[in-house]
């Protein structure tokens, strides 16, 4: 199946009362083992691309080409969309013209007139080709790929004039920051996100910073209207942790165990643990079948 945008997966996610995971990608090994896990658990997937790791792998088009050929050479028949993450305004036209199905433009850190102006031609360009659209109000904490944000609580007002601007889905602030969550985190604000609901209608909500949310909070959050979940962090630290694992015993040592698809075979059977994880708690799986 051609990469997708994410309307459809996301309509159906809202309406199924369930969340699809959106995890971001880093190089090859990363891809294969996200799509190979969703193909096992028939589950719709959302593959994001930071500009940090699109310029780490060479650029939009050598993403965008590896993505729609591996899941072509895989047989991939669950959807799958290609999502530029926190995209700034060049970035996202780049993206879109390269071929990712789908864009976020992070226009958070401008004040609310420029997003407003900025996401409204963003918006018009990408349904020109097809394409779905995140904007994000209120910037989510933590920090990635260079990206600081203050972890604001977006003001509801706010959501609902940049959801009416045409956008797919929408990113919004609540308590949620990216990366590993300080022990003294306050969790999720709720109240926010049911007055932001209430705001929006039917917009799909993101949740970013899907590392450590306990499930519990994952769940209230999808009761809520949230239908894509963003998790970046958790994968990393599981490829991390099963590779120095690897390292450790010496396996490295054994025979040709310095062949890097031996060496980072442990890492993508973490990764693929860790999706398969995320999936159940998601409610996606089954949900491409
Ligand atoms: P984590 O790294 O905290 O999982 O957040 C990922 C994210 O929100 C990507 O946009």
């Amino acid at each position: 199946m051609p990469l997708v945008n994410v309307k459809e997966m996301m309509q159906k996610a809202y309406e199924g009362h369930y969340a699809v995971g959106h995890f971001n990608i880093n190089n090859l090994e990363w891809t294969k083992a996200i799509l190979q896990t969703a193909e096992e658990l028939k589950s719709p997937v959302i593959l994001g691309v930071s500009e940090g790791a699109n310029k780490h792998m060479t650029g939009f088009k050598t993403v965008a080409a590896m993505v729609a050929a591996m899941v072509e050479d895989l047989n991939i028949t669950v959807p799958v969309a290609l999502h530029l993450d926190h995209g700034t305004y060049e970035g996202a036209k780049k993206a879109l013209a390269a071929g990712y199905s789908s864009v976020m433009f992070d226009g958070s850190h401008y004040d609310i007139d420029e997003n407003i102006q900025k996401t409204k031609e963003i918006v018009e360009l990408a349904h020109s080709m097809g394409c779905t659209v995140e904007a994000e109000v209120g910037s989510i904490g933590g920090e990635e790929d260079g990206v600081a944000g203050k972890g604001e609580v977006a003001d509801p007002a706010q959501c609902k004039l940049i959801s009416d601007l045409g956008v797919d889905i929408l990113a919004a602030g609540i308590g949620n920051i990216h990366g590993q969550y300080p022990a003294n985190w306050q969790g999720l604000d709720f109240e926010t996100l049911g007055k932001i609901q209430a705001a929006c209608g039917n917009m799909p909500l993101v949740l970013h910073g899907g590392t450590g949310i306990p499930t519990a909070m994952i769940k209230k959050a999808i009761s809520l209207g949230v239908c894509k979940i963003n998790v970046n962090t958790e994968c990393q630290l599981a490829f991390c942790a099963a590779t120095r694992s690897y390292i450790e015993a010496n396996k490295d040592k054994e025979k040709k165990g310095f062949d890097p698809r031996k060496l980072l075979a442990p890492g993508c059977e973490a990764i693929k643990a860790t999706v398969r994880e995320k999936m159940e708690i998601f409610g996606s799986i089954g949900k491409a079948e």
